[in-house]
């Protein structure tokens, strides 16, 4: 453990979207061992019947108090429902709000950029990926405010894909780059919060599973394919160990995209 690493997170409010399953499950399960009793947890997702699996499995973390919201966070109303269970969780005496910015969608990849005319498909894939975590971090930044002793910490999970384009995958690609993009702009507007794009790496989930089935291009497609037959997927708890180190040691330049493989 480096000098500066904390062996904690703190007494958190702590937000994760997508907490259901693949990697926003595991960030769930690892990242809620690292908080100090009197932390609430908040779970979004679709799927009530997977948070409420997870829910099961934090039961027995003393001093910690689970709320999931069955939310589609690509509707205002879903976003909404997570709002208010923030804002109900943040009258709770916390030192630290971490919001996990992770629900994301793979898009249709089994088409090439011309395939896309119809506006409002590419609207309702932006606003799950894009929009969505925009609305959700300005509202939980300014549902907890900037106050003495309190310290805030926004990740937004990235990918190879906001830095590199890959052929067919042009809805996901272009989320991807422009999440970046709106958390680089946060962490130039607001120098008291720490904002971190984390790149967790090819991860063995159903995300994945979808990759290597539906994509259009068959290189992309096959490099998917050798990645899982030949093992080089990351589990979820690996890449998830790396994000933790990243936010314990909190010596990340906010704003900045920091791959797996980097930490
Ligand atoms: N898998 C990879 O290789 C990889 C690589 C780089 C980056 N990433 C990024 O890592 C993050 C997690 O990916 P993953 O592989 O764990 O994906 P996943 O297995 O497909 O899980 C996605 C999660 O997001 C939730 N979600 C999807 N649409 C939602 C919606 N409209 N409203 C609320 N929740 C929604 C899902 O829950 P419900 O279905 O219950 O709503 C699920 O919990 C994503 O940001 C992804 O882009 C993944």
């Amino acid at each position: 453990m480096s000098a500066a690493e904390s062996a904690h997170l703190g007494r958190a409010l702590c937000i994760i979207t997508g907490a259901s399953r693949g990697f926003g499950r595991a960030v769930a399960l690892d990242l809620s061992r690292l908080l100090l009793p009197g932390s609430v947890l908040v779970l979004a997702a679709r799927s009530g019947a997977d948070l409420r699996a997870v829910e099961a499995e934090l039961a027995g973390r003393a001093g910690l108090s689970v709320r999931s919201v069955e939310a589609d966070v690509g509707q205002s109303e879903g976003l909404d429902g997570v709002m208010s269970a923030c804002k109900e969780a943040s009258s709770a005496d916390i030192d630290h709000l971490i919001l996990i910015n992770n629900a994301a969608s793979l898009g249709d990849v089994s088409r090439f950029t011309t395939g896309f005319t119809s506006l409002p498909e590419v609207d309702s894939y932006m606003s799950l990926n894009v929009s969505s975590p925009l609305c959700l971090t300005a509202g939980v930044l300014r549902a907890v405010p900037r106050r003495a002793g309190l310290r805030r910490t926004v990740v937004n999970v990235s990918s190879l894909c906001a830095l590199r384009p890959f052929r067919s995958w042009v809805l996901y690609c272009t989320g991807k780059a422009a999440r970046d993009m709106t958390f680089r702009v946060l962490a130039e507007e607001e120098p008291d919060v720490r904002v971190l794009s984390y790149s967790p790496g090819p991860l063995d989930t159903d995300m994945q599973r979808e990759a290597r089935s539906h994509t259009a291009d068959p290189d992309i497609r096959k490099s998917f394919s050798d990645m899982f037959s030949e093992g080089q997927l990351l589990s979820c708890q690996a890449s998830c160990a790396k994000l933790l180190k990243l936010l314990l040691e909190d010596a990340f330049t906010s704003g900045d995209h920091v791959d797996v493989y980097d930490v």
